[in-house]
Order: structure tokens, then C-alpha cells, then sequence
């Protein structure tokens, strides 16, 4: 099976608001995006490298190449509007003899590469696979923000992460089926649940944060002497 990996690189950072893509900013020293490349390199299973940044990052990104290599192979194509257009631009680039495509954010550089491969190894299961861990705080649905409308049910609720792993043709029926009906989801799993495939969780530790906020980014700091240790 020959897999594509999908880095999404190319949102404008705007939760972050440091005036830079979050995703340049070091933890360690290191650029978060060079974190979550070496965490892509290091899968067995991963064949190519589809890196997916925006045309206005370039200089840090030919910055990273230069300082922490690639060592697998890959392609830059530039993102677009929304993650899905990003993924989208992405996917009309892979590789002819991809079989398995895996998506994962730029932002969640303390992914493990163990779980990568766990996730890569489920796929077949049903065709779609995820990392995810259960909720801990209650959520509540408000649909103005204002007013609790009601609450979910916490034993059911689930938060996904990336990577999110699939088979090629049903992840690209599921964006032609999302852009034809006009779709859009903040993630690759909801645009494959509504064409019918059930998306397997795979149980993931909370340390696979999406860097967001600047919250996170003290956070990020501790979790880089755990998880890379
Ligand atoms: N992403 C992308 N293309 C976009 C938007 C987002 O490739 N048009 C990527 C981001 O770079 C990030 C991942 O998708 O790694 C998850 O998105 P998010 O955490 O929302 O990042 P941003 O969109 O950059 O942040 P914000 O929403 O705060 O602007
Ligand atoms: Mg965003």
C-alpha cells in the first residue's frame, strides 16, 4: 500500500494572533511545522509528503528545509481559502499510485509516531480511521451563545484529532460529494460520515494538541520535554 501523507500548513493563524502562521513559531527552538514533519518522516508506512503552506510563507518554509531537512519524499502546494480547499489542492496533487491518504494538522506537532502508524495500520477496518479521545469537561449546545440550549450526553462525545486515514477513493468521493453539495467541514471525517462510512476512533492520549491559542503555547512548551523525551 503506498500512503500520502497531507500536512495542512496554510491558515492564517488568526486565534494565535502573533502576526506570523502559528505554525512558524518555535517550541524548543524548532519551528511547530519542523516538529510535525520529523513526526510524519519518522512513520514506517508513510511514502510521500504532501506539504501544504500558503505562497506568502514560503521563505520560513524553504527556511525549515534548509535547517531541518526532509527526509522523505514530497511535493509543496499552496493552500486555499478554507482547510478543506487546502486539502482539496492537496489531494489533485498526490501521487498516481497512492492507496491510503492520511491528513493531519501542521499545528499538532506532539502526535506520536507510533499512533500514526496504529491509525494507518486501522484503516482497513472500515476505510476511515481517526485519533480521538473522550471529552473531560461537560459541553453544552447554545446555539446564539447566550442561552444553553441543552447538553450532549458526555459518555458519547468525543474529541477527534489528526492524522484522520483513509482510502483514497473514499476520501475523494467524499470531497466531490461535500463541494457538490456546497459542504463544509472543519474536518476530513465529517465530509466521509455523511456519505455513509462509519470512521473508526482510535483511543489517543490528550498530549496531541492542536496549538491554537496562546494558551496552548505554554502547554505546547511542557508537553515538548515529555513527548520527546
Ligand atoms: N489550515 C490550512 N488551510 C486553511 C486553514 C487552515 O491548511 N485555509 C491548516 C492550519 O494551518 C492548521 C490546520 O489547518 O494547521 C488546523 O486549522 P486551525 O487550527 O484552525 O489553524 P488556522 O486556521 O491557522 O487558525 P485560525 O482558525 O485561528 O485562523
Ligand atoms: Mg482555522
Amino acid at each position: 500500500n503506498f500512503v500520502t501523507a497531507f500536512v495542512a500548513a496554510a491558515g492564517m493563524g488568526k486565534r494565535m494572533n502573533m502576526g506570523i502562521n502559528k505554525q512558524f513559531l518555535s517550541i524548543d527552538d524548532k519551528p511547530i511545522l519542523a516538529h510535525t514533519i520529523k513526526k510524519i518522516e519518522k512513520s514506517k508506512y508513510i511514502d510521500f509528503l504532501i506539504l501544504i503552506v500558503k505562497k506568502s510563507d514560503m521563505r520560513y518554509v524553504y527556511d525549515i528545509i534548509e535547517k531541518y531537512k526532509i527526509n522523505i519524499n514530497y511535493k509543496i502546494v499552496y493552500g486555499g481559502k478554507e482547510r478543506q480547499d487546502s486539502i482539496y489542492n492537496g489531494l489533485l496533487k498526490m501521487p498516481e499510485e497512492t492507496d491510503i491518504v492520511l491528513t493531519h494538522d501542521g499545528a499538532r506537532p506532539f502526535v506520536s509516531v507510533d499512533k500514526i502508524d496504529e491509525a494507518i495500520e486501522r484503516v482497513m477496518d472500515t476505510g476511515a480511521a481517526v485519533l480521538a479521545n473522550p471529552v473531560k469537561d461537560t459541553i453544552k449546545v447554545s446555539t446564539d451563545g447566550k442561552l444553553v440550549d441543552y447538553t450532549p450526553n458526555r459518555d458519547r462525545l468525543w474529541q477527534v484529532q489528526t492524522p484522520q486515514v483513509f482510502k483514497k477513493e473514499i476520501l475523494m468521493r467524499a470531497y466531490d460529494q461535500a463541494y457538490s453539495e456546497g459542504y463544509y467541514g472543519t474536518d476530513d471525517c465529517s465530509l466521509v460520515e455523511k456519505t455513509g462510512i462509519k470512521v473508526k476512533l482510535i483511543y489517543n492520549s490528550y498530549d496531541n494538541i492542536k496549538i491554537t491559542t496562546r494558551e496552548d503555547l505554554s502547554i505546547a512548551n511542557i508537553l515538548v520535554k515529555k513527548v520527546n523525551t
